[in-house]
């Protein structure tokens, strides 16, 4: 089926409009603070098995179900630990989700079959808007193409979803700009499956910290993985990425000896007057790093870039997040300096 896609406004009237969308079955385009969604309701396998075609996603990889208020999770998983309701408190709504043991009236497509499901309590306005006005639990992964860098603004999303669905919802770019801290609780553990802009560092103050070794390291190809996104290579702009880590001096020294027709560094901004090849920034802080991660590797398959020499990010606070999404990009190569 092919649409032709609406862009709505953030407005009142637009975001009802997207909402009788999801009443009706259908998948909208949706912005979180952390990047953009597909948004459909979690407990209709029809409208989830939509996300799925219109991503290309594997069919093995579970949805996260977006919810207006913590305090609805009870209605959709079967024990919530005491840890995870001191958590909530401080971190909810925002960019953390939390797996829980489902209870069945979420289908086994959106949770991949897994007995597990994710619970996240966006804070985005327009997110929250959506959830209210459909009255719906939402299912939403990243709204681009799978294997696509994820989108942080309106028109990343209608470069990977125009045709494919009804309406995308411009709620300009995603401030956060990183996919949400996935975590799971062991014992008492905090299990950090996917890094995000709630930071290791924070996530500490309520428990012992697990950092899953695929976070930063490649899963072998029948290797069991506690969350199925890690099999995957993400994020892949067209061009090959290798992440050069070293400091300033070793980076520019060796981009500056790599010239060649669509070569082109990915320095931090602090570097790039010293760079003499083709130079995209992408920040220099952690929080700049992580809010423009994913335009800038789109960027890059617009100027039709072939090798791109990003500088390695800091792995502290929410750079662990930018790391590990690099490194993904990069299909795990690194040159150490
Ligand atoms: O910030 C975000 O989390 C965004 C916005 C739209 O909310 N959503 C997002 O969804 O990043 P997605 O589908 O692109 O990534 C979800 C990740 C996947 O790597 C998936 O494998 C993992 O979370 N995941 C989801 N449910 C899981 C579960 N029950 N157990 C383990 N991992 C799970
Ligand atoms: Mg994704």
């Amino acid at each position: 089926m092919t649409f032709d896609t609406k862009l709505l406004t953030s407005s009142d009237d637009d975001i009802r409009e997207a909402a009788e969308i999801i009443k009706n079955g259908g998948i909208v385009g949706m912005p979180t603070e952390t990047v953009y969604g597909l948004a459909a309701n979690a407990e209709d396998p029809d409208a989830v098995e939509k996300i799925f075609a219109a991503k290309g996603r594997p069919q093995d990889n579970p949805l996260i179900v977006h919810l207006a208020d913590f305090s609805h999770t009870k209605d959709f998983v079967k024990d919530i630990p005491d840890i995870a309701s001191i958590m909530a408190e401080r971190f909810c709504p925002g960019p953390l989700t939390m797996i829980f043991p489902k209870k069945d009236r979420i289908p086994d497509i959106t949770s991949a079959g897994l007995d597990t499901v994710g619970i996240r309590i966006p804070a985005h306005k327009a997110a929250r808007k959506l959830i209210e006005y459909s009255g719906k639990a939402i299912a939403a992964p990243s709204a681009n193409l799978s294997g696509s860098p994820s989108p942080t603004t309106a028109e990343h999303v209608m470069k990977d979803m125009d045709g494919k669905i009804p309406a995308v919802i411009d709620g300009g770019s995603c401030p956060v700009g990183v996919e949400s801290t996935v975590i799971s609780f062991e014992n008492g553990k905090i299990r950090i499956l996917r890094p995000g802009f709630i930071s290791a560092e924070e996530l500490s103050e309520f428990g012992e910290i697990i950092i899953d070794k695929h976070i930063t390291s490649a899963a072998d190809d029948n290797e069991k993985v506690r969350s199925p996104g890690m099999k995957y290579k993400h994020y892949s702009p067209k061009a090959n990425v290798t992440v050069i880590d070293g400091d300033r001096e070793k980076y520019i020294g060796f981009v500056n000896s790599h010239t060649g027709s669509n070569i082109y560094a990915m320095p931090f901004d602090s570097d790039e007057q010293l760079c003499t090849i083709p130079a995209v920034p992408y920040g220099d802080t952690s929080e700049e790093q992580a809010a423009r991660l994913f335009a800038v590797l789109r960027k890059f398959d617009e100027i039709g870039a072939e090798q791109v020499y990003a500088r390695c990010p800091s792995m502290d606070g929410v750079g662990l997040a930018v790391y590990n999404r690099l490194l993904r990009a990069a299909g795990f190569e690194v040159i150490k300096l």
